[in-house]
């Protein structure tokens, strides 16, 4: 049986026996990194080269952490799974020669949006504005779930899934946010990621930062989504213990027995708007452009 050498280097090395030992919610992570490593990332360039030749170890480090995963008989029906097997499929065929076959590959191919799919873009993108300030109408739970739902789609560093998310509904569960808002109105989704994953695949020391990065992009989505229902939200940052904040991520975490690999990055509030507001504008593009050559 191979080993996996660096994940990636200088990533901690993993043999056989150490999978056997990994946490499930680690050991899922790291098939994903591999799979995307190992085969996503290579596999599209690879398939450029012709004539199309059999590269013997193709995948074979994701393999050895999916028999494991197999092995040890954990779920085979999660959708996070089902792409993984798809890929894992795929570089099988790689090994034996085979080149796959487009229908393999292809979920779908962008094509530019038309007028009318543009206009949307336009009111999402565009449209979306920081609200502050609710109605006491309550958010039912199935947009709550939607507003979720976005964020789980957001990007994710290396497939690694590591966001996590705590639904504040109630005033005394929110006021342990600390925030430079009045939130009664408002549910506070609290975006987390679990730190231990970005360790299991040696991210936390070559980009460190990606984990707090996919949390931001969920909140983004988040936003998005809950501007396109006809809610109002707003990022609120997550501050540490100063002359004039207090550590929200501590309090939370304390208040909640959240363990410590669980790292607060940021919080959305969502609500019915109360009323609009002067819609900021950014300063011009040729502002933002910093070099060109
Ligand atoms: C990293 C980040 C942190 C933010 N923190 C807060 C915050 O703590 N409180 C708040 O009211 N708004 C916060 N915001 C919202 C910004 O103030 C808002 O996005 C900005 O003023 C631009 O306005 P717009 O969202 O309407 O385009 C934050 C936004 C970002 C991206």
């Amino acid at each position: 049986m191979h080993d996996i050498e660096a994940i990636p280097s200088p990533g901690r090395k993993y043999r056989k026996r150490d999978l056997e030992g990994l946490d499930p919610v680690l050991l899922g992570a790291l098939l994903r990194e591999r799979i995307h490593h190992n085969i996503e990332v290579p596999l599209y360039s690879m398939l450029q080269r012709r004539p199309f030749k059999a590269v013997p170890n193709f995948g074979l480090q994701a393999q050895l952490v999916y028999d494991e995963w197999v092995r040890r008989g954990l779920p085979q029906d999660g959708p996070d799974l089902d792409w993984a097997k798809r890929y894992i499929d795929i570089a099988a065929q790689v090994r034996r020669g085979e080149r796959p076959g487009i229908p393999e590959l292809v979920v779908s191919i962008p094509e530019p949006f038309t007028k009318s799919e543009m206009e949307v873009v336009r009111k999402l993108i565009w449209g979306r504005c920081s609200i502050r300030n609710w109605t006491s109408r309550p958010v039912p739970e199935d947009l709550i779930e939607k507003i979720l739902e976005a964020g789980r789609a957001a990007p994710v560093g290396c497939n690694l899934d590591a966001v996590r998310f705590v639904v504040l509904r109630t005033p005394e569960e929110k006021s342990i946010i600390w925030s430079d808002i009045p939130t009664d109105n408002a549910v506070i989704i609290v975006i987390c990621y679990d730190r231990r994953i970005a360790e299991t695949v040696g991210q936390d020391k070559m980009v460190p930062q990606n984990l707090g990065y996919d949390a931001a992009a969920a909140g983004d989505h988040m936003l998005l989504m809950a501007h396109a229902l006809g809610l109002g939200g707003v990022w609120l940052s997550k501050t540490a213990k100063s002359e004039h904040t207090e550590d929200t991520g501590k309090i939370f975490k304390e208040l909640y027995g959240l363990p410590d690999h669980i790292e607060v990055a940021l919080h959305v509030a969502v609500g019915w708007p109360a009323s609009g507001i002067i819609k900021s504008k950014r300063i011009p593009l040729s502002e933002m452009i910093i070099a060109k050559k």
